[in-house]
C-alpha cells in the first residue's frame, strides 16, 4: 500500500538545519533554526520553569486525562499574560480558550474553526509571512492571499502599501497579524500603525487572526500585547495563537493556547465546541505537561516575578546582540546601512544582502541564514559576531 509513496521535500527551515547539522566545517554558524541560545550556545531551561515542573511533578497523584479544554489555572494564566485582567473582564464570556500544541496546534485549530464558520473565508497574510503558515493553514483548506508588509529595497515595512493590499479585503476575511517580533522580518508595526490597522479592520469588517508566539521576546510582556489588547477592546471579533515555546522555552512540550473572542456569550460557546471537536478529532486534547508547568508559575507569585525577571535577560541578551551586528557592521563598511537591524524585534531580522551571498556565506563559510536573509539573533554570540562580520563584509566589498 506505501509502494508507490514519494517522500516529501523537507522543510525548508527543518531541512537547513538537518543540512547544518551534517555540514563537517568546524567553524559552521547555525543562525538559521528558530530557537533561543544564551552565550554557550545552549537553550536553557528557565530556572522557574524547572522549579515549578518539579512542584508539578511532586505534587501529581495522577496520570489520568486533564479537561479536555486544557488546565483551568493554565488557561486564565495565559489569557491573563496577553490581555490583561481589564479586557478579561470587559469581554467575559465572550472570550474562550482552549490548549492546543504549540502555537501551531492554535494555529490549525484556528484554522479548522474557521473552515467551521466560513468555507470560502479568505486569510490575508503578510509577504513574506513565516513559511509554515502555508500549511498550516491552506491544508485545513482556507484560501491564503498575501498584503504587502515589507519592502526589501528600504528594508522597512511599507504601512502605505500594507493599507492599500488590505483596503481590497472583503466582509468576511480574516488578516493574519503576528502580535510581534514578526517572523521572518522582526520589522513590528508601531502602535500608531496597530491602531490604523483596527481602525481598518473596523470599517471593513474584517476578523484578525494574531499569531503570538514571541510574547516578551520584543519590548516587554505588555508591549508586546499592545496589538492584541486593542484588537480585543475595538473589535467585535478576534482570534488568537498563542504559543508558549519560546517565552517559557517550553518548545518540545508544545504549549500553546487558541483564543476566540465574539460578539456574544452563545456564539462563543458555539465556537468552542468547534474547536474541541476538531481537537477531538485530531489528537482529542494538547499535551498536559507543559500546560501544567505554565499553570502553577504563573499562579504563584514568587515564581512568575522570577521567570519574568530571566525573561527580561533573555530579551537584553538579542538586544546586546542585535545592537552590535548592526554597528559593527555599520562600521566595516558603507554599502548597506544596518540601522534595521538594530530597529528589528525579536529573535529574528533579514540581513538584506544579496541571495547569491547567502549561497556563498553558507557553501564557503559554513554560516547558515534562510534563503530570504533571515538569521536568528539568539544565534550570534561574542566568539562567532566578529567572524560573520568579516565574512560578509568581505562578500559586500567583493573581497
Ligand atoms: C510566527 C510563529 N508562529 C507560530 C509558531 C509556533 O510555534 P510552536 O508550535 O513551536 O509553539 C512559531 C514558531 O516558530 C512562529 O515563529
Amino acid at each position: 500500500m506505501f509502494e508507490h509513496l514519494k517522500p516529501m521535500p523537507a522543510d525548508p527551515i527543518l531541512g537547513l538545519n538537518m543540512a547544518f547539522q551534517q555540514d563537517s566545517n568546524p567553524e559552521k554558524i547555525n543562525l538559521s533554526i528558530g530557537v533561543y541560545q544564551d552565550d554557550t550556545g545552549q537553550t536553557p531551561i528557565f530556572k522557574a520553569v524547572k522549579q515549578a515542573e518539579q512542584q508539578l511533578i511532586d505534587a501529581q497523584k495522577t496520570k489520568s486525562y486533564a479537561p479536555q479544554a486544557g488546565d483551568p489555572a493554565f488557561l486564565s494564566g495565559t489569557l491573563e499574560l496577553l490581555l490583561g485582567k481589564e479586557l478579561m473582564q470587559s469581554r467575559g464570556a465572550q472570550i474562550a480558550a482552549v490548549a492546543t500544541p504549540g502555537g501551531c496546534g492554535a494555529l490549525r485549530m484556528g484554522a479548522e474553526l474557521l473552515v467551521s464558520a466560513k468555507r470560502d473565508a479568505r486569510v490575508w497574510v503578510s509577504s513574506p509571512t513565516w513559511a509554515n503558515h502555508f500549511p498550516l493553514l491552506e491544508s485545513a483548506g482556507l484560501m491564503l492571499v498575501s498584503y504587502d508588509y515589507y519592502n526589501t529595497e528600504t528594508n522597512r515595512i511599507d504601512f502605505d502599501d500594507m493599507l492599500k493590499s488590505l483596503d481590497q479585503a472583503v466582509e468576511g476575511d480574516v488578516v493574519l497579524l503576528h502580535g510581534c517580533c514578526h517572523n521572518p522580518t522582526g520589522a513590528d508595526l508601531t502602535q500608531a500603525q496597530w491602531d490604523d490597522v483596527i481602525d481598518l479592520l473596523e470599517a471593513k469588517r474584517l476578523t484578525p487572526f494574531i499569531d503570538v508566539a514571541y510574547q516578551g521576546f520584543g519590548s516587554g510582556l505588555d508591549e508586546d500585547a499592545y496589538g492584541v489588547r486593542q484588537a480585543v477592546s475595538r473589535l467585535p471579533e478576534v482570534l488568537i495563537a498563542d504559543s508558549c515555546s519560546k517565552n517559557f522555552g517550553l518548545y518540545r512540550e508544545r504549549t500553546g493556547a487558541i483564543i476566540v473572542v465574539t460578539e456574544s456569550e452563545a456564539q462563543t460557546t458555539a465556537a468552542k465546541t468547534h474547536i474541541l471537536t476538531a481537537a477531538r478529532r485530531n489528537y482529542s486534547m494538547a499535551p498536559y505537561h507543559g500546560e501544567g508547568i505554565v499553570g502553577l508559575l504563573l499562579a504563584d507569585a514568587g515564581l512568575a516575578a522570577d521567570w519574568k525577571a530571566e525573561l527580561n535577560s533573555v530579551r537584553n541578551h538579542m538586544n546586546g546582540l542585535r545592537n552590535k551586528l548592526a554597528n559593527e557592521l555599520n562600521s566595516a563598511q558603507s554599502i548597506i546601512n544596518f540601522d534595521f537591524v538594530s530597529d528589528s524585534n525579536g529573535m529574528f531580522c533579514f540581513l538584506g544582502i544579496p541571495k547569491d551571498m547567502v549561497l556563498a556565506l553558507r557553501q564557503k563559510y559554513g554560516i547558515y541564514l534562510l534563503d530570504s536573509t533571515r538569521i536568528n539573533i539568539a544565534g550570534l554570540s561574542d566568539d562567532n559576531l566578529p567572524v560573520i562580520v568579516d565574512r560578509v563584509t568581505g562578500l559586500l566589498k567583493g573581497t
